[in-house]
């Protein structure tokens, strides 16, 4: 009876796979080619997860984002309200407000780490230098999106952040005033503001996201994965259990990643869980404690901070002074930080990929940029008031770019280690 039933439901399933074949006949070649016949290297590890964790961060952002939207009031008057409404009235509304709001910086800390992981492995490098610019056009957008929903929930942060964010436009010469009048639709962050970033994080972005990360997976299956030894596995020998032309050391995405990922996803949404139900705001961390307070344009809080992953950059603004009157250096050394990261695969001239074959050189000037980054997020984090943090922040600043600007010559001199024909499996 069960195997009827079985036999049954198979038969059915594979006659709409043959009308849905007949119909579209390239859909099933460009799955099996994405998917289930995708050869990506054996000797992934642990920091290979990030990439398939940032897509399930992105549709957590997008599904709960769905939901606030049925609830939410984007206008200066009703937006705080609306909130506290969805917190408190709204069936389940706090789950996922927190879900949308922790998810967020649960996002930043996944692409962050698949970030580092790239750096790390040098999966930047010919010829993966297209999906290394799409990933940074993706953390881009990511960041304009991030900081256009923390403006939406009206509170003091959201728009004292606004304000001070949209005003660093303002160091622009002669165009600075209009342009940061236009941005804002006002002379100050108002309702006008506040319905554009509410389209624009709603909608216009979300796709703009979308189209991006499939584009960054096309661009890298054209390619094929890079792994932690920085061996193309294409260019080596040929034939393995599945298929004669497959690389050898590939094995097909579906079962081995997909079983391995889904293993990961869970343990990465148990953890998320237990961040969003017992310390949701992570101690004002991932919500500031301002933001509990409704805007107020005559009330400036005590510290003005943006939240922590963009805390780097930020303190990068403020410990650049002003030299002969003119604020834009502060501005130009922030973006300058990010540029940076885009031009990586060209500053780069090691003749290995990844850092397991690269010498004590590189790993430090490596551990230098992590110190640096990081150190400088703590400092971005804090009032800004103590001179002292003030030169330690620009010597950090100096060394993060030095990191970027002195590769040429150090990834050049490092004594490099002789890299394997073939990937190695480490347990
Ligand atoms: C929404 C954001 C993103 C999503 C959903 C995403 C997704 C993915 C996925 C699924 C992979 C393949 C699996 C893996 O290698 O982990 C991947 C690979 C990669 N991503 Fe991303 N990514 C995102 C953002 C970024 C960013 C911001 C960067 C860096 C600037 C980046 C750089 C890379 C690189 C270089 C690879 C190839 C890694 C290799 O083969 O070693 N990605 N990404």
């Amino acid at each position: 009876m069960t195997n009827k039933i079985v036999q049954t439901a198979c038969n059915a399933a594979n006659g709409v796979m043959d009308w849905v074949n007949q119909r579209a006949p390239g859909m099933m070649p460009a799955y099996r080619k994405h998917m289930t016949e995708y050869y990506a290297p054996k000797n992934f590890n642990i920091w290979y997860i990030f990439g398939v964790l940032s897509m399930v961060a992105l549709v957590n952002q997008i599904v709960t984002g769905i939901f606030l939207t049925m609830h939410f009031k984007p206008s200066a008057a009703e937006a705080f309200g609306s909130v506290e409404y969805i917190m408190r009235d709204v069936d389940w509304g706090w789950l996922i407000r927190y879900m949308h709001s922790t998810g967020a910086s649960l996002f930043f800390i996944v692409i962050y780490l698949h970030m580092f992981r790239g750096l790390m492995y040098g999966s930047y490098k010919k010829p993966r230098e297209l999906v290394w610019l799409l990933g940074m056009v993706i953390y881009l957008v990511l960041m304009a999106e991030a900081f256009m929903g923390y403006v939406l929930p009206w509170g003091q942060m959201s728009y004292w952040g606004a304000k001070v964010i949209i005003s660093l436009f303002g160091a622009i010469p002669v165009i600075g005033t209009g342009l940061t009048e236009w941005i804002m639709g006002d002379f100050n962050p108002g309702d006008a503001t506040l319905n554009r970033f509410f389209a624009l994080h709603v909608i216009a972005l979300p796709l703009v996201l979308l189209l991006l990360v499939v584009l960054h997976i096309f661009a890298l299956h054209e390619v094929g994965s890079n792994n932690p030894d920085g061996v193309e596995i294409k260019k080596g020998p040929k034939g393995n259990r599945w298929s004669e032309k497959a690389p050898a050391d590939g094995i097909p995405f579906h079962p081995y990643y997909t079983v391995k990922d889904t293993f990961y996803v869970a343990c990465f949404l148990i953890i998320a869980a237990f961040i969003i139900f017992f310390a949701p705001t992570f101690g004002g961390w991932f919500l500031e404690h301002d933001n509990f307070t409704e805007a107020n344009p005559l009330v400036t809080p005590a510290h003005i901070k943006p939240v922590w992953y963009f805390t780097p950059y930020y303190a990068m603004l403020r410990v650049i002074p002003s030299f002969f009157g003119i604020k834009l250096w502060g501005v130009l050394v922030m973006f300058g930080a990010i540029v940076m990261l885009f031009l990586v695969p060209w500053l780069d001239k090691s003749p290995v990929k990844s850092y397991r074959y690269r010498g004590a050189l590189s790993w430090g000037m490596l551990l230098m940029f992590a110190v640096s980054f990081l150190w400088l997020a703590k400092i971005g984090a804090g009032p800004g008031t103590d001179p002292v943090e003030a030169i330690i922040g620009r010597v950090l600043t100096f060394l993060y770019f030095a990191f970027f600007i002195t590769m040429p010559v150090w990834s050049k001199l490092d004594k490099t280690k002789p890299v394997p024909e073939r990937v190695t499996m480490h347990d």
